[in-house]
């Protein structure tokens, strides 16, 4: 390979790598069943959208703002307040799950549980979840993540 194939080879290597850096990017960010944009950014008061107030009624609201997972639970005891938590487990990473019936946070990878505040109550995680600010607003559940 001569030196200008060689910097033709280069060039164009280094546009497929940025096509396709911003072609995963597209992808982590939609819904595979939906096609929709499942990545929220903040507005102007720093609030966003994350779903609707039915939801909670249903369960959990799990979204993504500008790549933080965010959960939003009704507060089992003051059912008209929300709790809203950053749903990644400080001990690896994973992503935990709302389970309504035992009114606890779940970690799928290695099972530590929080109470619905967001407090740990069993390990092997030693911290609780970020607690975020979250409000409704008609129908529009609300979270504040800065
Ligand atoms: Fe949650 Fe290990 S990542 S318990």
């Amino acid at each position: 390979m001569n030196r200008r194939s060689f910097v033709q080879w280069a060039g164009l290597s280094w546009v497929m790598s940025v096509v396709l850096a911003a072609c995963r990017q597209s992808a982590s960010n939609t819904d595979a069943e939906t096609g929709t944009d499942t990545s929220a950014a903040p507005g102007a008061s720093g609030l966003v959208e994350v779903g609707a107030v039915s939801e909670l009624d249903q369960g959990a609201i799990q979204a993504e703002i500008e790549g933080r997972q965010v959960i939003v639970i009704r507060d089992p005891n003051q059912p008209d307040q929300l709790i809203a938590l950053d749903a990644v487990c400080p001990h690896a990473g994973c992503a935990v799950d709302w389970q309504a019936e035992s009114e606890m946070f779940v970690c799928p990878c290695h099972n530590s549980q929080f109470a619905a505040s967001g407090d740990v109550t069993q390990g092997p995680a030693t911290s609780g979840l970020e607690p975020l600010t979250a409000q409704i607003e008609g129908d529009a559940v609300l979270v504040q993540v800065s």
